[in-house]
């Protein structure tokens, strides 16, 4: 049976007591309308990451997940922080290749298979973005895109290490814009990676693993995003910064 998983990437927002009021309100309303058949992620920003960890409870089916991490151990690399210091305060997912750290900061598909290693070794469950710019979208490119993401990043992992990967599908088109993707085109992409992982990995690991939708979903469109056969979830922005909505998106299915 896949997860079924909302997760809430906090982007660079909220300072420390706005974080605090955020994490707690979630908690709290998770405990009395959290479906019990759903996982519910936050992603604050690295700094909120001890202080949102220690307000959360993993046996009311919350977790919390940093955005982004190194693909080193450790070093001198100024301002990054590393798999092994995620894992050592517990956290337990991380988001990796999320389209705005491949164009701001030119994040690589070799760059980003180092981090999911490095993450996996550290016990931390990737949540793997993926997804077309709206070029490649107009030109009937993103089977094709994805793919390539996903070759170069993820398919050199083991079935057993793999199982521990959560994909998001994030149109780069969609992502901030309100122009959310069609429950057409979720299925249709959801349903190709599903395929794509099936013929890499076979077709038990492919049912199996999650796949997450991200870009403009909100408590609007979620009931129908998430109704798609091949979407498992949502990684969420925006809304995710909102607790009645973020519990009202983990609520959709
Ligand atoms: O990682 C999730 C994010 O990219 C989606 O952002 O604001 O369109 O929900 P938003």
């Amino acid at each position: 049976m896949r997860k079924k998983i909302v997760a809430g990437n906090w982007k660079m927002n909220l300072d420390k007591e706005q974080a605090q009021i955020l994490a707690s309100e979630v908690v709290n309303m998770a405990k009395d309308e959290l479906p019990t058949d759903v996982t519910l992620i936050m992603c604050p920003p690295s700094i909120h990451l001890s202080s949102v960890n220690g307000l959360v409870a993993p046996a009311n089916n919350v977790f919390v997940g940093g955005q982004n991490c190194s693909d080193k151990a450790s070093g001198a690399f100024t301002g990054e922080i590393s798999a092994p210091m995620l894992q050592s305060y517990g956290i337990e997912y991380v988001i990796l290749g999320h389209s705005e750290r491949r164009e701001y900061f030119k994040e690589t598909h070799q760059e980003l298979a180092a981090k999911v290693d490095i993450s996996l070794e550290n016990n931390l469950k990737p949540i793997f973005c993926c997804g077309e710019v709206l070029e490649e979208r107009e030109a009937g490119k993103q089977d094709e895109v994805v793919k390539k993401q996903l070759d170069e990043s993820l398919f050199h992992l083991t079935a057993e290490q793999f199982a521990n990967v959560v994909i998001a599908y994030e149109p780069v088109w969609a992502i901030g814009t309100g122009k959310v993707a069609t429950s057409e085109q979720a299925q249709a992409m959801h349903k190709a990676i599903r395929k794509m992982i099936a013929e890499k990995y076979g077709e038990e690991v492919a049912q199996s693993t999650s796949i997450l939708y991200g870009g403009s979903c909100k408590p609007g469109n979620a009931k129908e995003l998430f109704a798609c056969e091949d979407v498992d979830g949502g990684l969420i922005g925006g809304a995710s910064l909102k607790s009645r909505d973020f519990i009202d998106i983990a609520k959709a299915y």
